[in-house]
């Protein structure tokens, strides 16, 4: 009797002792250890825990092995749980990533001991459903990136504890709605992406001090007009059904491109506006047009753009394939103007002393004219022309036929 009792003693303190990296959560996924990790630094790949009864949780060897890094990066894994107990076992983390790992399901309890935790990467898995609570415990975190997952909704005061948060990436998922409490907690957060997602209405009041906010492709129908009160970035291109925009705010850049706009009414202050390809678009209002800088329209459905006149700091402006604006007078333009993408030439043109960049579109065809290209740049191989032309066309195609306005040379460097 006596030595049994004494059996269960020791017993009990054993299992005090042992746990350093084991959870203290009720058991409802059976735990398999893992025993070894195959990693190059801090990027290791090969978990196999595909299993949805089963949660990996790490064995002290793996705490030992990879004390020294900061970071996690765990890819070609099969992981249907988030391992249990990765910041018990290595508190030191600052960045977790499990990427593409089919990734279904994380308790709350994987966040314990997270105290140095600043990026959360769970990106490319398959998450469908986060409970309430899931992020109570990783109150450190200021980057967090669900992106590429299957998430449908986000609960209730999900990010309620992330007072820290300040990037949050929710793209490519099938988010239908958001409700009105899931941002508003969160005073720290600059950027948030949200594209390609289902959305036909964004929650109202709630991103008054964001700095970026992306919900290109989705379902949009409206935005309410003092959603923003500023904010640096607004994109809200690939919107098909977004037909009327009307802000108060203050914006620096707004990409609404690809939507079925009609109607662009902004109170605020814009610096750049990118509406091409509204082929509705009818009427575009500006209450203070002197502080535009870039302005983008081609192929809207305009008659008149009246506020162009006032645009003095304009400088770059695409009025391309926007047949109506035709016989417009000189109205707009803009002594500072640097880029200039017509349908038509026109006579103003001789007058834009800054212009070094004129693109006229006709029938499908595109001429590009460069003046005040750097004077180095003048050299005979066409391989550096057309590097430099590249460069200044961004992100478009160079196209095949390219004028040189100063050389009156043609050059080929055209991609397709
Ligand atoms: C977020 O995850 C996606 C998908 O894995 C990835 O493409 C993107 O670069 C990530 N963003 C950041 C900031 O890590
Ligand atoms: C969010 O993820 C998408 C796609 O996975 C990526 O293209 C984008 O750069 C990310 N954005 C940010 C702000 O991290
Ligand atoms: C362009 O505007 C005219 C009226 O000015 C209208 O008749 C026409 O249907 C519009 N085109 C498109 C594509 O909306």
């Amino acid at each position: 009797m006596l030595s049994l009792r004494k059996l269960k003693d020791l017993w009990t303190i054993l299992l005090f002792v042992a746990p350093i990296c084991e959870s203290q959560t009720r058991i409802q996924l059976k735990e398999v250890a893992v025993e070894r990790l195959d990693c190059q630094e801090s990027l290791c790949v090969g978990l196999e825990y595909p299993s949805p009864s089963e949660v990996a949780f790490f064995g002290e060897n793996i705490g030992k092995k990879l004390k020294n890094y900061k970071a996690l990066i765990i890819h070609s894994s099969r992981l249907t749980n988030l391992p249990r107990n990765v910041f018990q076992c290595l508190p030191q983390l600052a960045e977790f990533d499990v990427l593409e790992c089919e990734l279904q399901h994380i308790e709350k309890e994987c966040f314990k001991g997270s105290q140095n935790l600043k990026i959360l990467n769970l990106g490319g898995n398959s998450i469908r459903k986060m409970e309430g609570n899931t992020f109570d415990l990783s109150t450190e975190l200021e980057d967090l990136n669900l992106s590429d997952n299957q998430l449908e909704e986000l609960p209730r005061g999900v990010f309620l504890h992330l007072k820290k948060l300040r990037k949050l990436n929710l793209s490519n998922n099938k988010l239908k709605i958001i409700s009105l409490d899931v941002f508003s907690p969160l005073k720290e957060l600059q950027s948030v992406n949200l594209d390609s997602n289902h959305l036909k209405e964004l929650p109202r009041g709630l991103f008054k001090e964001l700095r970026l906010l992306s919900v290109r492709n989705n379902l949009l129908e409206r935005i309410s007009m003092n959603t923003f009160t500023t904010i640096a970035h607004l994109i809200l291109s690939d919107n098909p059904q977004l037909k009327r925009l009307h802000l108060t705010g203050n914006i620096n850049e707004l990409q609404a491109s690809n939507c079925g706009l009609t109607s662009v009414i902004l109170d605020g202050r814009i610096i750049s506006l990118q509406l091409e390809n509204n082929r509705q678009l009818e009427n575009v209002r500006l209450t203070q047009p002197q502080a535009l800088e870039q302005l983008h329209l081609a192929n809207a459905n305009l008659s008149s753009l009246d506020f162009l006149s006032k645009a003095t700091r304009l400088m770059d402006l695409d009025l391309s394939g926007i047949e109506k604006l035709k016989g417009v007078p000189d109205l707009w333009k803009s002594n500072r103007l640097e880029r200039l993408s017509i349908t038509y030439p026109m006579d103003m043109l001789a007058e834009l002393k800054d212009l070094d960049y004129l693109e006229i579109q006709q029938e499908k065809l595109r001429e590009i004219y460069i003046k005040d290209v750097d004077y180095d740049f003048f050299v005979k191989e066409d391989a550096i022309k057309c590097g430099h032309l590249r460069e200044l066309l961004s992100d478009t195609g160079v196209p095949k036929d390219v004028t040189f306005w100063e050389e009156d040379s043609t050059l080929k460097c055209g991609d397709h």
